[in-house]
């Protein structure tokens, strides 16, 4: 009976992802903002998703504390139970006035929103048509939904529209990332606006990534049903997800989302460091912020629609030296390899944030420089 042991599957599964070179495990980065160290060294961060710098904003930490000191540190219960504070009512009617949509809906993380968005509306009379390149959480939710799931070809509105049109009378849901998280590019949103309004589908977009855009109006005259979903974890600097979108649309997610009903509501003090962070992030100081961030982009990729860079190596070893290679010289630029990615394009993966200086991005672009030199 021994084959039948946990264990023994266990230690074989890990070794066949260690076989595979893709063992993992998480190292601590002691740090406020991307300056900090690892194992007692110092290092500048190129890694993380805190793309305005807000997580170390003064305002942003003071409302965490307020909230905390409030409220206290866990909301106790789901937000239909008795875990709803004003300051989750209150960044929810924030952020749909941000996104310019009638009504909002929090979720712990944006993982959950994904997945309680394409839960709530998708089903197995349903088609789900899905960006290739679309994060893990859409790919979930699309699966756990029971829908029809068919992948359209990258950031490529056309072949949706071929697959729509392949599907008279059907309804239908087309979900992207507004910027990828691999290669931060981004998706045609107007066209996939204009696609979805002809054939009556659903557009639901991923907004996590869009600190600099795009920024669609999908409140005008286009006539396209559409939900926004986004993360409090990266701009905002603070951790949750939500949904925006019309008021109809969003209250059938607050009773039908499991990952919104089933779960405990976000910590207050997370809650109030977004909506503080909110608050920056539409003030001239988040236009100042946002404008560094783009001349930092710059200086990295000139014209790169997004703070995500990827620097494709190809082979999996020289990425993984690489990056070992910029860690020597105190930057953490992470490798990302299959199967994160398609074989045959490893890469450094740069996410550069307003709270860089010049210094470190110049010190940066040389380090690059230097470990694409074969
Ligand atoms: C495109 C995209 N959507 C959703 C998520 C999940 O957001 P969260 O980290 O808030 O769960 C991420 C990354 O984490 C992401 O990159």
């Amino acid at each position: 009976m021994s084959e039948l042991r946990w264990v023994d599957w266990a230690d074989h599964e890990s070794d066949r992802v260690r076989a595979a070179g893709q063992w993992r495990a998480p190292r601590d980065f002691d740090a406020l903002g991307p300056v900090g160290t690892i194992d007692g060294r110092p290092v500048v961060s190129f890694a993380s998703n805190d793309y305005l710098g807000l997580t170390a904003h003064p305002a942003v930490i003071a409302a965490a504390h307020a909230a905390l000191d409030r409220w206290g540190t866990g909301a106790g219960s789901a937000r239909l139970i008795v875990g709803s504070r004003p300051v989750h009512t209150e960044l929810e009617h924030a952020l749909a006035d941000w996104k310019g949509t009638e009504a909002a809906a929090l979720f712990p993380t944006g993982f959950a929103a994904n997945l309680g968005v394409l839960t709530s509306f998708g089903g197995p009379d349903v088609l789900i048509c899905s960006d290739a390149l679309n994060h893990a959480s859409i790919i979930d939710g699309a699966r756990f939904s029971r829908a029809e799931v068919t992948v359209f070809h990258h950031a490529d509105a056309d072949h949706v529209d071929r697959l729509l049109a392949e599907a008279p009378g059907r309804r239908a849901i087309v979900v992207t990332d507004t910027v990828f998280s691999m290669d931060g590019d981004v998706a045609p949103v107007d066209a996939l606006v204009e696609v979805c309004a002809r054939h009556g589908a659903l557009l639901v977009l991923d907004e996590a990534h869009a600190v600099l855009g795009p920024d669609p109006d999908v409140a005008g005259a286009t006539g396209a049903e559409v939900l926004r979903i986004g993360t409090l974890s990266k701009t905002l600097g603070a951790l949750g997800g939500y949904v925006a979108g019309p008021r109809r649309f969003v209250d059938l997610v607050v009773n039908r989302a499991r990952s919104y009903i089933f779960t405990t509501a976000p910590p207050p003090a997370t809650t109030a460091a977004a909506l503080a962070a909110l608050g920056v992030v539409r003030s001239p100081e988040g236009d100042a912020l946002r404008g560094h961030l783009r001349r930092l982009v710059d200086r990295v990729a000139p014209g790169h629609p997004s703070p995500i860079v990827p620097v494709v190596i190809g082979d999996e070893a020289a990425t993984v030296t690489a990056a070992a290679r910029l860690l020597d010289e105190g930057l953490l630029v992470p490798a990302i390899r299959p199967p994160t990615v398609a074989p045959g394009t490893s890469r450094l993966r740069v996410a550069l944030s307003a709270a860089h200086t010049d210094e470190q991005v110049d010190q940066l672009v040389a380090a690059l420089a230097e470990v694409r030199t074969p």
